[in-house]
């Protein structure tokens, strides 16, 4: 009788979890713009580690405290251990879903390094980052890419977690794995404006010479004329 009643109780409290949990699903789906951006899913296994050591290989490096963000930070699964590692730069995760915004505020309890803000990464200027992560949708990397070349600095450092980004000019590639499955990781600067310059310069140059060979042929039947004329 009371085996039984503790396997009823087991079983109300599992499925009041799974009607809670596919609940914040849906949410987090409508939330995501149904498919336009990438719901909650927290970085994991190799492909975080590794990313957390390229970041690492940057802050280490430098005695000046630097500005660090995760766009779409989630529960904060790359910032917490860096912010634990490294408390002379400052951290800051940025999300829209208030649901792992906690369970990083909950986490990184006691880190004065961290703080993490509610908000659209599209709609938040990132000018003064020295380093920026994401773990993006392959349809946000063209947007979220071209936004962020017009924006950041030089010398920010760009990584994106298995997708690429648009418009960035690509530093580097990881191979990774996530359970087991080949994955990437992309490096990134900012393109310089002065390669784009360049462009519309070569062209004004070459328009001019193009139109040489018009002018010689309208000059060949005057020629043409005064030897007729010279004949008669
Ligand atoms: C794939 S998860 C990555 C979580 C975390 N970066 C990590 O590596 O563990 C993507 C996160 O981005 C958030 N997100 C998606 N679009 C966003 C937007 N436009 N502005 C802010 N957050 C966004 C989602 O709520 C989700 O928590």
């Amino acid at each position: 009788m009371c085996c039984n009643s503790i396997l009823a109780l087991l079983a109300l409290i599992a499925g009041f979890g799974a009607i809670i949990y596919l609940i914040y699903q849906t949410y987090s789906y409508i939330r995501c713009g149904c498919g336009k951006y990438g719901p909650f899913v927290s970085s994991y296994g190799k492909i975080k580690e590794d990313i957390i050591n390229e970041a690492r290989k940057i802050l280490k490096n430098s005695k000046k405290p630097l500005k660090i963000t995760d766009l779409g930070c989630g529960s904060g699964a790359l910032l917490i251990p860096l912010a634990k590692e490294f408390p002379h730069h400052e951290f800051i995760g940025l999300d829209w879903d208030v649901v792992p915004l906690m369970m990083g505020k909950i986490k990184s309890h006691g880190l004065k390094n961290i703080k993490f803000v509610k908000g659209d990464y599209m709609k938040t200027s990132h000018a003064d980052m020295d380093l920026i992560m994401c773990y993006v949708l392959k349809v946000t990397g063209e947007p979220l890419g071209k936004k962020l070349n017009a924006e950041i600095k030089d010398s920010c450092t760009v990584i994106s977690e298995m997708f690429p980004l648009g418009h960035l000019k690509e530093v580097k590639q990881i191979n990774s794995s996530l359970f087991g499955v080949p994955e990437k990781i992309f490096i990134y600067k900012k393109q310089k404006a002065a390669s784009k310059e360049t462009q519309p310069e070569k062209k004004t140059k070459t328009a001019p010479q193009k139109a040489k060979p018009a002018q010689t042929a309208r000059k060949k039947p005057a020629k043409k004329k005064a030897a007729s004329s010279a004949k008669k």
